[in-house]
């Protein structure tokens, strides 16, 4: 079958220009000016621009935590991604077992037949058992050429330091990408101790308990890490001004580190928790200060940052409540948990849909970033970096079909309704967006189009990745 997308306006991690773009089958086959297919179905993109489908490379989809599950499953949250213009996501594989490949194949049988967009993992190691070490370049062989660590969470996900060093060490000889999660887990642990005993009970108390110094310190000792090493890191969700200093100077010294935020930390602050529906923001780490904002942005414009993601992993304000979803009720534990303990609210929050739009008109449209960065950003250096380029993040001949035709003129009053997240609540309830997705291609086929879900679970395929790019 042949698609022809015509009279676009292309924009690309490097420029923007019209063109036309024939696809056959799956695959972008021709772009350029007055392409001519007579007999390809016609897709008139007068007006729009066409985008590489959004890449986020770091979404929590049905992930066991405090006693529930984040609410969007492998279904749910593609489909809120492909509304929101995103056709790829990478999720992370729990270690809940000794053998790397028994906990891959888990998650393989979690995603079951229900995906929507294509997706990857990246594979937590949380616990070096005696053949974790050796088996790690056998990822490889699973598609998976990413790994994450975490230095918070004490006895439940964090490795000690020596253990990050060897685990960088291999990962790093075999072309596999560490993440990392940098909090200081035992710093943490006291301060929450100590909020604890003098019974402070409110969502505040858990950025008061996870001070932007604790993260600061924890992106130098891994950058630190990375250098002893000699191997690449990607520091995920940054958060604070110091973080974005210390991965400047690690990569002036030649150390191969990167980092990625999410629009939480660009948009929200510790305000927002002192609300009295604060726990609608609580993540780890938390939202900060609007002098931490503001260093992410101009990271982010500076290229010490390479990504814009999201960490989603949605729970609902009152999970006693029911929603409509697809027709059916649907209520699922959520922050209510910690109701009297913010130590029991679950850790995270929506953003998978949220991302391109928001980004669109209070990044680019506030003048922060240009339209070329937004999709550097948000598609095509996060394809680079975990080794999906150029068959995701690239409007080139040869490319994936996953194209998003963006209407720069709609306008939309954004909230839970438009987001399709299965949650009850938007962060960005109320806000004013200017430009939005209009349709939305998955290799070739349409799988949104004028707010019209044209997806089916089973659409979205697994993606085998190589080694990336350090950018
Ligand atoms: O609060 C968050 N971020 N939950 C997801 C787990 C993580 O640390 O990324
Ligand atoms: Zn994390
Ligand atoms: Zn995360």
């Amino acid at each position: 079958m042949s698609l022809l997308i015509r009279n676009g306006t292309l924009i690309t991690a490097a420029e923007t220009f019209r063109a036309d773009i024939l696809i056959e089958g799956e695959k972008i086959a021709a772009i350029g000016a007055s392409l001519s297919a007579p007999d390809a179905e016609v897709l008139d993109a007068e007006g729009k621009l066409v985008l590489p489908g959004g890449v986020d490379v770091h979404t929590h989809f049905d992930l066991p935590m405090f006693g529930t599950v984040s609410s969007d499953d492998h279904y749910t949250g593609h489909k809120a991604a492909a509304f929101g213009g995103t056709t790829t996501v990478i999720d992370f594989v729990s270690q809940d077992m000794p053998a790397l490949r028994q906990c891959v194949e888990a998650w393989h049988a979690r995603v079951g037949g229900k995906a929507a967009v294509d997706y990857s993992f990246h594979m937590n190691i949380t616990r070096i058992y005696p053949d974790t070490l050796a088996e790690l370049p056998t990822l490889l062989e699973e598609g998976i050429s990413s790994i994450k660590v975490f230095t918070a969470y004490n006895n439940r996900l964090r490795l000690p330091d020596d253990d990050i060093l060897r685990v960088m060490r291999v990962a790093g000889k075999h072309g596999i990408l560490t993440l990392m999660h940098a909090e200081n887990g035992d710093v943490i642990e006291l301060l929450v101790a100590e909020a604890l005993a003098q019974g402070h009970t409110e969502p505040i108390w858990h950025a008061r308990t996870r001070p932007a110094w604790s993260a600061v310190e924890a992106v130098l000792r891994g950058a630190a890490l990375a250098g002893m090493a000699e191997a690449p890191l990607y520091v995920v969700h940054m958060n604070a001004a110091g973080e974005v200093d210390m991965l400047a100077y690690a990569r002036d010294q030649g150390v191969p580190v990167m980092g990625e935020t999410c629009p939480q930390y660009l948009f929200f602050s510790e305000e927002d928790l002192q609300r009295p529906d604060g726990a609608k923001w609580i993540c780890s780490p938390p939202v900060r200060t609007p002098a931490d904002q503001e260093r992410l942005w101009q990271g982010l414009a500076q290229g010490t940052l390479q990504a814009i993601a999201t960490d989603h992993c949605p729970f609902f304000y009152d999970g006693t409540q029911p929603i409509e979803y697809e027709g059916k009720r649907v209520a699922i534990p959520g922050k209510e948990l910690g109701k009297d303990d913010f130590t029991r609210i679950p850790n995270g929050l929506p953003g998978v849909g949220d991302r391109l739009p928001i980004l669109w008109t209070y990044g680019v449209g506030a003048g922060r970033l240009t339209p070329n960065q937004f999709v550097a950003l948000t598609a095509t250096q996060p394809a680079r970096i975990f080794g999906l380029y150029p068959q995701k993040g690239a409007l080139l001949p040869g490319a994936d079909a996953d194209i998003v035709l963006w209407d720069p003129s709609r306008q939309v009053t954004y909230g839970v309704q438009y987001a399709h997240h299965r949650t009850d609540y938007n962060l960005y309830e109320g806000w004013e967006l200017q430009g939005f997705p209009e349709t939305v291609l998955l290799r070739g086929q349409i799988i949104v189009q004028r707010g019209e879900w044209r997806g089916r679970p089973g659409m979205g395929r697994f993606l085998r990745r190589t080694t990336g790019e350090v950018i």
